[in-house]
């Protein structure tokens, strides 16, 4: 059985006799399938119509309306009797239908809207039905920001009053106009297409408008974007009944009653919308440039020159209530919480500086305090300030010490060679020198982050050190002990004390390792007549030390015969966690931004 539909030629047809072709019940609901129809069965987004089907002994309160593959089927209550054959009347309940067709319409013209403003937007599919929320589903991502420009091209498209075409073609015609299908349709069947005034025609199957001019006004409310699809959220407000026939047929000297009526039943509205709209949309319905309130005072300009005061007096005090209701969403607010006053207060949380950059801070501070100037030197610089400049010719085996990460890159340069994350701050010394155009004297403490392929409970990735060097003449290792002295009393306190062992490093001759004395057990060893778990030997090794290398003194252009110096470095992380007495199961919860470990430094 296969059902004509009426209303896809002309959606304004409300009523039109038929035949009954199929009558059954679905429990105690009455089923009929008529010849022709002009009820909307449920479909592409619009919800169903309702109405009622009259026969001659019977009548059916029809309330939903289904498309069973060409049959459409008319469901509701039946009373009295309705036969096979019978001719009825069916009439469509004109009210749903039209609110229906408006938001139907209306997706369109939003839809239109985006186009013309993010023309790459594909509709994948919509929801136009009442009591839900509105929205035309994309299968591509939109700019949230572009809400404003969307609202306005819509707004723009209801003004201009396009028409609004319906044509039924064949598959044929479909594919000559190359109108494209969104989704597969029926290929023996008429279809429907629908254009907005000369927008590319789409196949469309539900009711609509002649003409945008007749759609209420449309608030587009939110573009939300979800998985790579995009729902753009639109509302609609049926406008107030007669303001567009008043619009017409006022003549001058009704002027001051009409806006006495316009003000009433905007008022109205507003008591009602109030309880409804959210506090945005109340504004832009009613106190927004384009809402209702200024609609009223566009009309206060054609009221006559002795009405003008009241009138001019009731739009203000329209003006007022609205305001009124706009603030009653805030009172309304402030209600629904109730405050305890006996709650102690919430102390605002206050954060501080990470504990790595307090050591930094401090260790500026100290080594500042004896002459040494701060300086900052890249921490991805050419290999040949970490290594060649440092008595590391090319291809070295000292180079396999310090785990280095090269930058990915085609490009070599003849001397300095190739990019990597420096992985010590010693690539500083000869930087610094050449800084100082290789004239001392020279006090720097270099502080970085520094980088090597190491992770684990006690190294990770990115580190930092600190490196110090001296050059001048006369410097000696007694300078270089002294220096590391003081750094000890003042970082570790007024006992501490160094220690210096000899080592081999390739830019310093003689070199050392520094050792600190123990903070725990003030360098004894021995906590409580045990041995202190924490050093066990009443020393930590934190770095290295060393009279610099002449080598590396002629790389930075300055005469070894002249001057001498002295360079020390080591691993912030180490020298600031033995102060603490910490010893870090895992190194790397330093740099985790777990709150409850950074809190309590
Ligand atoms: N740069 C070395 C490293 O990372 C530490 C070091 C040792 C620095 C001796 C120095 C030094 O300045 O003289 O292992």
């Amino acid at each position: 059985m296969h059902t004509t539909v009426l209303y896809m030629k002309d959606s304004y047809l409300r009523a039109t006799s038929a035949t009954i072709a199929e009558i059954g019940t679905e429990g105690s609901t009455t089923t009929v399938v008529l010849d022709q129809t002009v009820m909307y069965a449920q479909g592409g987004g619009q919800p169903s119509d309702r109405g009622m089907i009259r026969g001659k002994n019977g009548l059916l309160s029809v309330s939903h309306v289904s498309y069973n593959g060409g049959a459409i089927k008319h469901l509701g209550k039946l009373t009295g009797e309705l036969h096979v054959g019978e001719t009825v009347e069916v009439e469509v309940d004109w009210n749903v239908r039209y609110r229906n067709m408006q938001m139907h319409t209306a997706g369109h013209i939003v839809d239109l809207a985006i186009k013309h403003v993010a023309p790459e937007a594909t509709a994948v599919d919509g929801v136009h039905g009442i009591g839900k929320k509105l929205h035309i589903e994309y299968s591509t991502l939109i700019e949230p920001r572009l809400l404003q420009t969307i609202q306005k091209e819509t707004t723009a498209l209801i003004e201009k009053n396009l028409p609004i075409h319906l044509e039924m073609v064949t598959r044929q015609q479909l594919d000559e106009k190359r109108i494209p299908l969104p989704f597969d349709l029926p290929k023996n069947k008429e279809l429907r297409i629908m254009s907005i005034g000369d927008s590319t025609p789409m196949p469309d199957g539900g009711t609509q408008l002649h003409t945008t001019g007749e759609s209420w006004p449309i608030i587009v409310t939110d573009i939300v974007r979800n998985n790579g699809h995009t729902f753009v959220q639109y509302t609609m407000q049926e406008p107030v009944k007669n303001v567009l026939k008043q619009k017409d047929e006022r003549a001058m000297s009704e002027s001051s009653l009409n806006i006495d009526d316009l003000a009433q039943s905007i008022e109205r509205e507003a008591q009602h919308d109030v309880k409804v709209l959210s506090a945005d949309q109340f504004q832009t319905t009613y106190l927004a440039k384009k809402g209702k309130l200024s609609h009223l005072m566009d009309e206060l300009k054609t009221v006559s020159l002795e009405e003008k005061k009241s009138a001019g007096q009731r739009a203000n005090a329209l003006k007022h209530t609205l305001e009124a209701l706009l603030l009653t969403y805030d009172s309304q607010k402030k209600n629904s919480e109730v405050i305890d006053m006996t709650i102690p207060g919430i102390q605002p949380k206050v954060g501080h500086v990470h504990p790595i950059s307090q050591a930094m801070h401090e260790i500026t501070r100290i080594f500042e305090k004896i002459g040494f100037i701060r300086v900052r030197y890249p921490e991805v610089d050419w290999e040949w300030y970490p290594f060649d400049s440092l008595n590391m010719p090319k291809d070295h085996p000292a180079r396999d010490e310090w785990e280095t990460f090269l930058v990915q890159s085609d490009y070599v340069h003849p001397i300095l060679g190739k990019m990597v994350l420096t992985p010590h701050t010693s690539n500083g010394q000869v930087r610094e020198m050449q800084r100082l155009h290789s004239t001392p004297p020279i006090r720097m403490i270099n502080i970085a982050r520094c980088y090597r392929r190491q992770a684990d409970v006690t190294h990770t990735e990115m580190f930092h050190q600190f490196e110090g060097l001296v050059v001048d003449k006369g410097i000696t290792i007694q300078h270089l002990k002294g220096t590391i002295d003081h750094f000890a009393r003042e970082f570790y306190g007024p006992h501490a004390t160094s220690r210096i062992r000899p080592f081999h490093f390739q830019f310093t001759e003689p070199s050392f390792e520094v050792d600190f004395s123990c903070s725990i057990c003030d360098g004894t060893g021995k906590l409580n007549g045990d041995k202190c778990r924490f050093c066990k030997s009443g020393w930590h090794e934190v770095g290295g030390a060393g009279m610099v290398h002449p080598n590396v003194l002629k790389a930075g252009g300055i005469d070894p015969e002249q001057y001498t110096g002295f360079a020390f470095g080591w691993g912030i992380e180490r020298t600031y966690t033995l102060r603490e007495g910490l010893k870090l199961d895992d190194i790397r919860l330093l740099y985790s931004g777990d709150m409850r470990f950074l809190e309590q430094f």
